[in-house]
């Protein structure tokens, strides 16, 4: 055994223990460097199939692929020890059937060491998110706005801002917390209606754009740190690192074509010749 003691992560039983208790802190993750600055500061992180669009500038989730997923999963893991770690999976590599995304998700988990998989869908879901957790598979569930569904749903548009549409996302939150989710992400929907389902449901509901009542919240990290040019409304900027990106290149720029860089300070001299021999 090692001398020096693995640290250990966070795990699915003591992320359950925040229901109803201190807020759990998530962010996604894409890479190895974001993950160790932000790690010891949170419980869970997720590699968000938002990779394709903060990343790689794709229009929607849809194109994200599962090695693309896996990838940047290996990178975060390589840069985090204590956060629970959960992996999208992304549009068309579950829906199939359950003994689809089991094969699919038990690959995640093989081939990242991620603790645990999140997945689109509520009542239609349920009964894969059963047969992954019955198999010991960690699943986080993911209802409201579900960007994988985007066609369907018509745009990027909160849910139950409608009393009437309530009872259909409150079966989908209670329908994959019965099938076994250990949380369940709620996305783009009324306050109040998250509140209300935090109430309802078991275990905890993690918030992106719905009720700071649910037991923790989750951000686009690249949305939160001010790298993505429009952001929604249920975002709040805590740095500005595209402005400060944009005048550190001008800078550079500057330096470059004035021959300003590299100063002598960023070149190497010769070595000094020793007594000849
Ligand atoms: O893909 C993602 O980043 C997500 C979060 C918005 C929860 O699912």
């Amino acid at each position: 055994m090692s001398a020096v003691a693995e640290s250990k992560r966070i795990t699915v039983p003591e992320i359950m223990a925040h229901k109803g208790g201190t807020p759990l802190v998530c962010l996604t993750c894409y890479d190895a460097v974001l993950a160790k600055i932000m790690d010891p500061q949170v419980d869970l992180i997720l590699i968000g199939d938002t990779v394709g669009m903060v990343v790689h500038g794709m229009k929607t989730t849809l194109p994200v692929t599962l090695e693309m997923m896996i990838l940047h999963a290996q990178g975060v893991m390589r840069g985090s020890s204590h956060a629970l770690v959960a992996v999208d999976m992304p549009f068309g590599s579950y829906e199939e059937s359950p003994a689809q995304a089991f094969r699919n998700a038990a690959r995640v988990l093989a081939e990242t060491g991620a603790q645990a998989v999140k997945l689109e869908g509520g009542v239609r879901m349920a009964e894969t998110v059963r047969f992954l957790t019955c198999r010991g598979i960690p699943v986080v569930g993911h209802v409201g706005l579900t960007p994988q569904s985007i066609q369907a749903l018509g745009g990027f548009k909160a849910q139950g801002r409608e009393e009437a549409q309530w009872p259909a996302i409150e079966e989908d939150a209670r329908g994959v917390a019965e099938a076994g989710a250990f949380a369940v992400v709620l996305e783009a929907m009324a306050e109040p209606l998250a509140a209300k389902i935090t109430r309802q449901i078991p275990v905890p509901t993690i918030g992106i754009g719905a009720s700071n009542a649910c037991d923790g919240q989750i951000l686009v990290v690249n949305d939160m740190l001010g790298l993505t040019p429009h952001v929604p409304k249920f975002v709040r900027r805590y740095a500005h690192l595209g402005e400060d990106v944009a005048a550190a290149v001008a800078s550079y720029a500057a330096d470059v074509r004035a021959r300003a860089f590299p100063g002598a300070d960023n070149t190497y001299a010769m070595k000094k010749a020793g007594p000849a021999q």
